[in-house]
């Protein structure tokens, strides 16, 4: 657990995990310089919000660049870690015209700064990867070991990003770890994702979209736990391995909407959709090596979880539901 204080670099700093890795680091009172290039897949507003904590900060530094072309010496430089984060996030909307955004900023961008890091000795790259990489697993839960097969163009521009670090560490010694996340959610959810949907059509009596019939599961990772584990692999003895970070357990869509409906005391509105192509039908993580190697443990569990989230949603909403109509 980087244990004294450090400076350190988090790509990705104005999204929605990224921003919680500032501020729990920040807190910890170490350096952070953070770079973000602001990119429009959703408002850039939603991005400042999620950063004020940290601006507020004077051990705070926000670069706003691109990595695919910005001049990352200055920023790198007296660096010990980089949490690599900076990404375009998103199964389903990885086909078509969009997949080159997709390769720019997942692996494009991930390869110059892998360039950069030949440059620069730090101590430890912890890139954050995806669930995505497995596809349809065979089995649940799915170990680091199964054989990835990614099922969306999104996955598989996240897998060639996690091989690439390890090509840089191979070949250059670039000290990288990869860590596959289980769907985060939590306050500051990015818009496209299932609560933050799922919590916004509620609150406006709005029909809830499901992709096929809701009995899709997914392991969903509360996003404090998935920062821990974030920093207790910028220290552990994990150069070169590949750790999922899953929350611990594996829960249908449907049940998720049941769940939401208790919390809020709103009865949600269900319309089926066809199942989105590029989706798993099910996820589930293996967390096994996560606690032997990173000593780490999903503490927040999906109740919880969900009510910090919906709670947040309201606190920030202009239009807060106050229907009681169960
Ligand atoms: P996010 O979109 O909120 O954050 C990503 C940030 O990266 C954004 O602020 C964006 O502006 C920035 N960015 C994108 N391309 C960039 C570039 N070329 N240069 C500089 N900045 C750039 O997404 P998130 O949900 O916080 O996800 C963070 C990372 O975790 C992503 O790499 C994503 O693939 C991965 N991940 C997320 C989840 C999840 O459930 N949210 C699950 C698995 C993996
Ligand atoms: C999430 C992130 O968005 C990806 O960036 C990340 O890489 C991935 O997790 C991962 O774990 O690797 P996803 O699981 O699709 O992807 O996350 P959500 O958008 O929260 O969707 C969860 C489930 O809800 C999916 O089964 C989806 O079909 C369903 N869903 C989503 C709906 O039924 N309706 C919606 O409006 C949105």
């Amino acid at each position: 657990m980087l244990s004294s204080p450090t400076r350190v670099v988090v790509t990705g700093a104005a999204g929605f995990i990224g921003s919680h890795l500032c501020d729990r680091l920040l807190a910890g009172g170490h350096e952070v310089v953070g770079i973000d290039n602001f990119s429009d897949y959703y408002e850039r507003r939603v991005k400042e919000q999620s950063l004020r904590t940290a601006l507020a900060d004077p051990k705070f530094t926000l670069m706003q660049a691109d990595l695919v072309d910005a001049d990352l010496r200055q920023a790198l430089a007296g660096a010990k870690v980089v949490f690599h984060l900076a990404g375009q996030p998103g199964v389903r909307p990885s086909w078509g015209d969009h997949f080159d955004r997709y390769v720019q900023d997942n692996i494009v961008a991930t390869q110059r700064l892998l360039e950069a890091l030949r440059e620069v000795p730090i101590d430890r790259l912890v890139f954050a990867s995806s669930s995505s990489v497995y596809g349809d697993a065979e089995m649940f839960p799915t170990k680091e070991t199964a054989l990835p097969r990614p099922v969306s163009p999104y996955g598989m521009t996240k897998l060639a990003a996690e091989h690439l670090a390890f090509v840089y560490m191979r070949t250059f010694g670039v000290p990288a770890t990869s860590l596959r996340y289980f769907t985060v959610y939590g306050p500051r959810q990015r818009p496209d994702m299932a609560f933050s949907r799922f919590m916004e059509a509620m609150a406006e009596n709005q029909e809830i979209e499901i992709f096929g019939d809701g009995e899709q599961t997914r392991e969903f990772t509360y996003v404090s736990d998935a920062v821990d584990g974030t920093i207790k692999a910028a220290s552990a003895e994990v150069v070169g391995q590949i750790i999922n970070l899953g929350g611990g357990s594996r829960v249908t869509v449907n049940r998720i909407l049941d769940t939401l409906g208790e919390i809020s005391g709103i009865k949600p509105r269900r319309r089926h959709l066809p199942a989105a192509p590029g989706e798993p039908r099910h996820t589930g993580a293996s967390i096994n090596l996560a606690r032997e190697r990173l000593g780490w443990e999903p503490r927040v569990s999906l109740r919880d979880g969900l009510t910090k989230q919906w709670e947040w949603f309201l606190a920030m909403s202009p239009k807060s539901p106050r229907v009681s109509s169960s």
